[in-house]
């Protein structure tokens, strides 16, 4: 296969560091991933798409949804970024502004000012409006630690659910119930993470929130949401099956839970990722009479040579490579990226990347311009079938 490629500086630049770290030599896959993605990285005529309609409109062609998560501040204070917000999104996703470190200053009290902002915002673009996360260990406000104890957790918690759902029912397409609650490394035999909610509730806290999410809006579709799902490593293998076994619990139980949310954070060089995998769990998913969403997708491009070329393409080549793959799934119903634009991206919060170069993980890139991992995007959109 790699008897006619010859390399020229960039191709051999990433050649040795995919071969430094290991890639090749696993499998099948792995070899034919490794020449496509030597091919994909030297030239962005690879990332193409027909046309110049939007990610939300070549989306809705195939009765998909695509969307971003973005903060009220970002889309009130830049009216370029706001503009290209409307024009891409079919699907909005607070980052930031329904999560209980905004919404709850204190145990008896809710702000929604920005939450509702967002809401409107939404309801004026006609864009469907995803509600971002009613259970998290993350995010939670100062208060919470001295003011939820055992005796009053499930009280606040149905308190917390009941409020939020109801104030948007009728206009959320779908709730993150429960957050990121698996966690092998916690070394539990059900897997569940030991969070504030488990220790507090015990592991009967999901059910408890899925039920009471359905009683405040019976329309909303339900959705469990989790990371660390998509490559072929063991400790993603064992998350998988973790997650199984907990939809299976629930749905044996009659939990209304209607969704999973594959977070999809991926990280450009990547030697792990290998879609047969992915589309089997997502596959079993499915045998459970659950959909799919890709829920907060970007590629780290940490760790690659400065080259923006080849950095921009090795982060569209992972947008291509899982896109193209879980898009035929007919249970996928929808993509969101975590941001639109290299400019507001939560991976910029920790600092630089080794390189010095800022990291550029998103569809548009820092002046909203659209960069090879959004034609990553599209065409992968435009080769999914049609629901
Ligand atoms: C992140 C936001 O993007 C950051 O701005 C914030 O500081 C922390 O949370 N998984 C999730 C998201 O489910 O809620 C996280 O969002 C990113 C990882």
């Amino acid at each position: 296969m790699f008897k006619n490629l010859r390399l020229n500086r960039r191709q051999a630049l990433w050649f040795g560091l995919t071969t430094l770290a290991g890639m090749g030599t696993i499998g099948g896959h792995k070899f034919s991933s490794l020449a496509q993605q030597i091919a994909a990285v030297s030239s962005s005529t690879n990332f193409t798409a027909v046309g110049t309609n939007s990610l939300r409109q070549r989306a809705a062609a195939k009765g998909l949804i695509y969307g971003a998560a973005v903060r009220h501040k970002s889309l009130a204070s830049n009216p370029t970024f706001n503009k290209s917000f409307a024009n891409e999104c079919g699907v909005l996703v607070p980052e930031w502004d329904l999560k209980w470190a905004t919404l709850r200053p204190d145990i008896n009290s809710f702000d929604f000012t920005y939450a509702d902002w967002l809401a409107n915002y939404a309801r004026n673009q006609k864009m469907l409006f995803r509600g971002h996360t009613l259970v998290w260990h993350d995010s939670l406000p100062a208060w919470f630690g001295q003011k939820v104890n055992q005796s009053n957790a499930k009280q606040v918690l149905l308190k917390h659910i009941e409020t939020v759902v109801r104030r948007y029912a009728g206009q959320i397409h779908s709730w993150d119930v429960v957050n990121e609650a698996i966690n092998i490394k916690d070394g539990r035999s059900d897997g569940l993470r030991n969070t504030p909610w488990l220790k507090l509730l015990g592991p009967d806290y999901i059910e408890i929130a899925f039920r009471a999410a359905a009683k405040a809006d019976p329309k909303a579709l339900l959705v469990y949401n989790d990371y660390g799902l998509d490559v072929d490593y063991w400790e993603d293998e064992a998350k998988r099956s973790a997650v199984l076994k907990l939809l299976e619990r629930l749905k044996s139980k009659g939990t209304p839970i209607h969704a999973l949310g594959i977070q999809a954070h991926m990280e450009a060089r990547t030697t792990r990722f290998n879609p047969s995998r992915l589309v089997e769990f997502v596959r079993r998913v499915a045998k459970l009479g659950l959909k799919v969403m890709i829920t907060e997708m970007d590629v780290r491009d940490t760790n690659l040579p400065n080259d923006p070329v080849i950095r921009a393409n090795a982060v569209a080549y992972v947008y291509k490579d899982y896109l193209s793959a879980v898009l035929k799934e007919p249970s996928v119903i929808g993509v969101m990226t975590w941001g639109l634009s290299d400019r507001y991206t939560w991976l910029a919060e920790d600092g630089q990347p080794l390189t010095g170069a800022p990291v550029k993980p998103l569809p548009l890139d820092y002046d909203f311009k659209r960069k090879s991992a959004w034609y990553a995007i599209a065409s992968a959109l435009d080769q999914a079938p049609k629901r």
